[in-house]
């Protein structure tokens, strides 16, 4: 079966014989009260042969959802996979709650009900499930769909927005099938491409201006995207938003999570056609997708070699031009939207992230691999983010292997790569990035807002979804330390001496059943001066903390309990 799809595929490349496939375009949902159903399906992803899938509202894939900025959504997401999953909103700015991470779990037959306002810039997200050990199962097996954010600033630029005829979702992936063309996950034989479900597509595409929305929802695979004849295209959006001018550009590498729009001018090409193409040819070895995986000598992947696609130049999707539409976009504006990054000087912390593999040695790359020295942990919070806070995250790679480095809630600015100012086609909002293999590193800054959520995290992963499921992820929570108080503490809190000249200040919980976890000290400028977990012997409904260090001001003590958290003010004074 394997040869004979090599075989083929090889016949379909050399001598463009092999039949295409009208490319599927899922359909929408505009409305802000979203139903989406999570079922089992079969789609015949090759003539005649019947192949289980998982699916949104249908076999395969999901429908997209075309989301305004500032408008409410209501979404019921009905699990009838027979089994736990959960769905994540790529890219989106929600509260850790409707996050849809791998606590947000969502049992067979029940219905989870995310409510939110859209919070997000104009540009190209994507949902997915991201169960902890499953998310490459249930994503190979088909489910993913789009989401468009639109804005004022978008609908003020001349741009082709006519879903399915001007402007196209084009979910690329790679899949492994066995020999009775069963979906396998978790294996590096990905021989198959294939554009939203459709292996060898075709479309019809106007000879006019058209937007193209690529998304690399493999589960490892990273395309060089370009096209026939090297035509030139032009980027219009990152991840997270549009950029400030279109970028001119032959090749776009995207790795496992990343979108970008890309507008193509077919002025003048009516009857031609085009192909769609990954160049991986010109990957250096390091990344998924190069003839190497590894940077190293004999550093293999099970499985691996060969596999056609590997180092190779490969059509994605066939365009035929066609007449134009009435009312055509017909150029290339000249400028986009204000894109204002975060300054470094801004930041107000700097974390270091070290991915490095478990085995070293050529076997490597099959091994797993850590953030920081440690897998996930359902049960640790590996990073505590003070609401509001502007952060430079520093990514070290210190693996064989390029990987996709996503973080749930924000968009990021790319500061530099080994050192060096990101490729313009990375200079943009973003919110996944390949990091280089072999002590890569990646700098990126952003701004925690809008939500903090004590107790459900985010994700911080790697986006190959086997290194995910294998544990290359770890959660973070955003914390306020500047809450309002959740209950009356005049009455439930004492704490004393206040103000005080002296070296310590005592909280006392009125109710004896409460305990004090831990504390944070927060200057007048809401500033956090110290986090402190309280030792394990030490819990109670009273705790004296050190005050010593304080200069005579105010201050706030933010107290974390079980299940409140409470702001006190006082007042540090040394008549001395
Ligand atoms: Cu696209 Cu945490 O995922
Ligand atoms: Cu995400
Ligand atoms: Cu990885």
């Amino acid at each position: 079966m394997k040869t004979r799809i090599l075989i083929l595929l090889l016949i379909g490349v050399v001598a463009n014989v092999f039949s295409q496939n009208q490319l599927i375009i899922p359909g929408t949902i505009t409305s802000s009260d979203i139903n989406l159903t999570l079922q089992n399906g079969t789609h015949e992803f090759f003539a005649g042969e019947t192949t289980v899938t998982m699916g949104v509202n249908g076999n395969i894939l999901g429908p997209t959802l075309i989301l305004n900025q500032g408008g409410n959504v209501n979404i019921n997401v009905t699990n009838n996979l027979g089994e736990e999953t959960t769905i994540h909103w790529h890219g989106l700015h929600v509260s850790a709650e409707n996050d849809g991470g791998p606590h947000t779990i969502i049992d067979p037959g029940a219905t989870w009900n995310p409510q939110f306002t859209v919070l997000d810039r104009a540009a190209t997200y994507w949902y997915h499930p991201h169960l902890l050990d499953v998310t490459d199962e249930h994503a190979s097996k088909g489910i993913a769909g789009f989401i468009i954010v639109k804005d004022d600033d978008e609908a003020a630029l001349e741009l082709p927005r006519t879903y399915g005829v001007d402007d196209f979702p084009l979910a690329v992936q790679t899949k492994d099938f066995d020999a009775n063309f069963q979906i396998v996950n978790h294996a590096n034989n990905d021989d198959i491409v294939m554009v939203n479900a459709t292996i060898n597509p075709e479309t019809d595409i106007p000879a006019q201006v058209v937007r193209l929305r690529l998304l690399n929802g493999s589960s490892q695979r990273v395309f060089n995207f370009g096209f026939s004849d090297n035509m030139t295209f032009y980027q219009i959006a990152t991840d997270g938003g549009l950029r400030a001018e279109p970028l001119a550009l032959t090749r776009l590498p995207l790795s496992p999570g990343e979108r970008s729009e890309i507008l193509i001018d077919l002025n003048g090409l009516n009857g031609q056609t085009i192909q769609l193409m990954s160049y991986a040819s010109e990957f250096s070895n390091g990344i998924y997708g190069a003839t190497y995986p590894g940077m190293g000598q004999g550093m293999g992947l099970d499985n691996y070699n060969p596999n056609p696609l590997n180092g190779a130049d490969f059509n994605i999707l066939q365009l035929n031009v066609v007449p134009q539409t009435a009312n055509p976009v017909t150029t290339i504006p000249s400028s986009l939207v204000d894109v204002i990054p975060y300054l470094e000087e801004d930041s107000d912390q700097t974390r270091t992230f070290i991915m490095e593999p478990t085995t070293q040695g050529p076997n490597q790359l099959n091994g797993m691999f850590t953030i920081n020295g440690v897998n996930m942990d359902m049960n640790i919070i590996n990073v505590t983010v003070p609401l509001n806070n502007i952060e430079i995250w520093n990514i070290q790679n210190n693996t064989g292997i390029s990987h996709p480095f996503h973080v749930h809630d924000v968009q990021y600015y790319i500061l530099d790569i080994n050192g060096n100012p990101p490729p313009a086609y990375a200079q943009g909002w973003k919110d996944t990035f390949l990091v280089p293999a072999g002590q890569g590193t990646v700098r990126f800054i952003t701004k925690f807002e809008d939500f903090a959520d004590d107790t459900v995290p985010y994700m911080y992963h790697c986006h190959m979804l086997t290194h995910e499921d294998d544990g290359m992820m770890g959660q973070f929570v955003v914390v306020d330390l500047l809450g309002i108080d959740e209950f009356d503490s005049e009455n439930e809190v004492l704490l004393y001496p206040n103000p005080s000249e002296g070296v310590y200040m005592t909280i006392h919980l009125k109710d004896p059943s409460k305990k004090i976890l831990s504390y944070a000290v927060i200057n007048e400028l809401g500033q956090i001066i110290s986090y402190h977990k309280i030792h394990a012997n030490e819990i109670s409904n009273k705790y004296s903390f050190p005050i010593f260090e304080l200069a005579n001001g105010t201050y706030f003590i933010k107290i974390y309990t079980e299940n409140q958290i409470i702001t006190k003010k006082f007042i540090k004074s040394n008549k001395y």
